[in-house]
C-alpha cells in the first residue's frame, strides 16, 4: 500500500534552509525562512531564555505529564501581554491552551472553527503558505482576497468586498501584525473599521499573532487583536513565541478562545483538548516553561524586553538602509522603510529569483519574500548591487 504514495515536493520554504546550508560560497546571503539574525548574522539564544533555562534546570523536579492544555502558567502569563493588562480575560470570556508553536495554534484554531461549523475561511493573499495547507488538510475551503495593492498599501476595498460577500459559516483569518509575507499592516484606523465590519457581519475572526513585538512594540502590535476582540462576541487567537522569544525549534505557542458567555468557555476548550489529544497528545514543555519563568520575573522581563527592542532597532536600521537606497534596478525599495517585521516582498519573477540564487548566492522564497534580518551592514551593499543587476 505504501508504494502507492506519490512523491511530494519538499516544503519550499523549509527546503531553502538546506539549499543555503549546502552552498559553499562565503558571501552567500540567506533571506529565506523567518528567523531573526543579529548584525553578525547569528541567531543566538536570548540571554533571558538562557537565564530562565538555567533556573528551570535547577528547580524543575518532575517531567511528569501536564495534560493536553500544557503549561497553563505560561498560557495565562502571556494573556496580559496579548489582551491588555486591564482586563486580560475580558471578564472571564478568554482562556487558552498551549500548542506546539504558532503553527499548532493556527491548526487548532482552524480545527475548532471547523468543529463549530465553519467550512470556509476568508484570507488576504498572499499569506504564509502554511495557512492554505492547514485549510486543505482540514477540508476547509479558502476564499482569498487581495491583501495589498501595487501601491504597497493595504487593499481595504478588497477586504470590504470580501466581508460584504461573506456567508454564514465563514471565518476570516487576519494577521495581527508584521504581515507574512508582505510586511504591510493595517493602520489603527483600518483596524477600527475592520472591527466594526466583522461585528456587523457576524464573521468568526481567527487572529494569527506570530510576531508580536517585532513590528512597533508589544503594546502597539496588539492594537488590532484588542480592537477586534472588543467589538465581536467570539474569536480564536493563534499565538507564537517562536520569534519574540527566539524559541523557533522549541515550538512555543498557544491558542486562545474568546466566547460570548463565560459559561461556555470550558466546553469550547474541551474540544481543543480532544483535538490536541488526538493530534499530539500534549505540547512539548521546555520552551513554554522557560517563557513562563521570564514572564513571572520582573528582572527577566526587563532583559527580554531589551533584547526585543534591539531586534526591532536592527530591523529598522536595515529597512532604513534599503529604503534610503531608493531603487535597485527597476525595484523601488522605498516602501520597505515603512513596512513591519521580518518580511517584505520584492516584485521579482521566478527567473530573477533563481538567478539571484544561482549566480549571486542570494536565497529568498519563491514569492519574492525576503527576510530583512538576513541583511547586515556587511552584506547589504552586495545585496542591493546584485538585485539591481538582476532586476535591471
Ligand atoms: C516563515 O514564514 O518563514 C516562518 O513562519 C517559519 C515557518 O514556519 O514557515
Amino acid at each position: 500500500m505504501l508504494n502507492t504514495l506519490p512523491q511530494q515536493p519538499a516544503d519550499a520554504l523549509l527546503a531553502l534552509i538546506k539549499l543555503h546550508n549546502e552552498d559553499p560560497r562565503a558571501d552567500k546571503i540567506d533571506l529565506g525562512v523567518g528567523v531573526y539574525r543579529t548584525g553578525d548574522g547569528a541567531t543566538p539564544v536570548f540571554a533571558a531564555i538562557k537565564a530562565a533555562e538555567k533556573r528551570l534546570l535547577e528547580t524543575q523536579d518532575s517531567k511528569a505529564y501536564l495534560g493536553p492544555e500544557g503549561d497553563m502558567g505560561f498560557v495565562r502569563a502571556l494573556m496580559p501581554w496579548v489582551f491588555g493588562k486591564a482586563n486580560p480575560t475580558m471578564d472571564g470570556r478568554i482562556d487558552g491552551m498551549q500548542t506546539p508553536g504558532g503553527t499548532g495554534g493556527v491548526r487548532l484554531a482552524v480545527a475548532l472553527a471547523k468543529r463549530a461549523g465553519v467550512n470556509r475561511v476568508l484570507m488576504g493573499l498572499p499569506s504564509w503558505p502554511n495557512h492554505a495547507q492547514i485549510y486543505a488538510d482540514l477540508g476547509v475551503e479558502l476564499k482569498g482576497f487581495n491583501h495589498a495593492g501595487k501601491d504597497g498599501k493595504v487593499d481595504m476595498d478588497a477586504l470590504r468586498a470580501a466581508i460584504a460577500e461573506a456567508q454564514a459559516g465563514d471565518a476570516i483569518l487576519l494577521h495581527g501584525c508584521c504581515h507574512n509575507p508582505t510586511g504591510i499592516d493595517y493602520s489603527h484606523a483600518d483596524w477600527d473599521e475592520i472591527a466594526g465590519l466583522l461585528a456587523a457581519k457576524g464573521l468568526l475572526p481567527i487572529l494569527d499573532l506570530a510576531y508580536q513585538g517585532l513590528g512597533q512594540g508589544m503594546e502597539e502590535d496588539a492594537y488590532g487583536v484588542r480592537r477586534v476582540l472588543a467589538a465581536v462576541p467570539e474569536a480564536l487567537i493563534a499565538y507564537s513565541c517562536d520569534k519574540n522569544f527566539g524559541m523557533y525549534r522549541d515550538r512555543v505557542g498557544a491558542v486562545y478562545v474568546m466566547v460570548s458567555d463565560p459559561a461556555q468557555l470550558g466546553a469550547v476548550l474541551s474540544n481543543g483538548y480532544a483535538l490536541a489529544r488526538a493530534a499530539w497528545s500534549m505540547p512539548p514543555d521546555h520552551g513554554a516553561a522557560a517563557v513562563r519563568l521570564i514572564l513571572e520575573d520582573e528582572g527577566l522581563v526587563k532583559l527580554w524586553q531589551g533584547e526585543l527592542d534591539d531586534m526591532r532597532a536592527r530591523m529598522n536600521q536595515v529597512r532604513a538602509r534599503l529604503a534610503g537606497a531608493g531603487h535597485a534596478g527597476s525595484i523601488d525599495l522605498a516602501p520597505l522603510g515603512a513596512q513591519n517585521g521580518l518580511f517584505s516582498v520584492l516584485p521579482l519573477s521566478g527567473e530573477q529569483i533563481l538567478k539571484l540564487r544561482n549566480d549571486h548566492g542570494i536565497y529568498m522564497a519563491g514569492s519574492g519574500r525576503i527576510n530583512v534580518a538576513g541583511l547586515t551592514m556587511d552584506n547589504i551593499g552586495k545585496f542591493i548591487a546584485d538585485l539591481g543587476a538582476v532586476a535591471a
